[in-house]
């Protein structure tokens, strides 16, 4: 049993999305408290943004021809497919910014993409591994509210996950973060707490998932 686990929140303190992705993990892990879990912290150490250039050039390019930026680049990006390809499930944590889907996780995505295992006409190596996504929100933005179809970045993340990559995906959402936070949703502290809860209890009936797959053996 072995989770891959990815954090894109720029924050540790007062995390949202990892204590979502917390609950999550202790699920996955009941039983097996030694289970391995390997980690990205997309947030606070980025993948470099100019890796994704060098390494799609140097993908195109024969490998002793790459220039040593080239070479580190398409290096890394094996090295965090190796991550994904290892582990028999995966948990993403994603908060929304700016209305679209984090510039690290994207990052991350582009550059798994140009792993040759990992582009388009390769069969998914991914394919039917159980994942969780956990994405969470300031704001809210369900039907009938004045920013509704504003959040650009959940589709997005379930096309990649979902659709291409293929994943077996139950997805968590929390809505309404910023209340208690900004004074200006206070009126809205009621539902906000019954949306906590309610991601809460989703994202523990999500951890048998994770566990669905055994081993990769299996
Ligand atoms: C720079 C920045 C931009 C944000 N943009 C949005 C946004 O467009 N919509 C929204 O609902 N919340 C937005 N938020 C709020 C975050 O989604 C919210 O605080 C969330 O809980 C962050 O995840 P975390 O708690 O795991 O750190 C933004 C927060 C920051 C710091």
């Amino acid at each position: 049993m072995s989770l891959f686990r990815l954090d894109a929140s720029i924050r540790v303190e007062g995390s949202a999305s990892r204590e979502i992705a917390d609950i999550v993990e202790a699920g996955w892990r009941e039983g097996d408290p030694a289970a391995p879990v390997v980690r990205r912290h997309l947030g606070t150490e980025p993948v470099p943004a100019t890796a994704w250039a060098a390494a799609v050039a140097g993908s195109a390019t024969p490998a002793a021809e790459r220039t040593a930026e080239q070479a580190e680049a398409v290096a890394l990006a094996a090295t965090l497919t190796d991550e994904l390809v290892d582990a028999e499930a995966l948990l993403f944590a994603v908060p929304l910014y700016n209305f679209g889907v984090s510039q690290h996780f994207k990052t991350w995505v582009d550059l798994v993409i140009t792993d040759p295992r990992m582009g388009p006409g390769a069969p998914p190596p991914l394919a039917g591994r159980p994942a969780v996504l956990v994405t969470v929100r300031g704001g809210n933005y369900s039907a009938g509210t004045p920013r509704e179809g504003w959040d650009h970045a959940t589709s997005w993340m379930r096309r990649i996950l979902e659709d291409v990559w293929q994943l077996d995906l139950r997805v968590v959402e929390r809505e309404f973060t910023l209340v208690g936070v900004n004074p200006a949703l206070d009126s809205f502290a009621d539902v906000a707490a019954e949306l906590k809860q309610a991601a809460e209890r989703e994202a523990a009936g999500h951890a048998p998932h994770l566990r669905s797959r055994g081993s990769l053996a299996a």
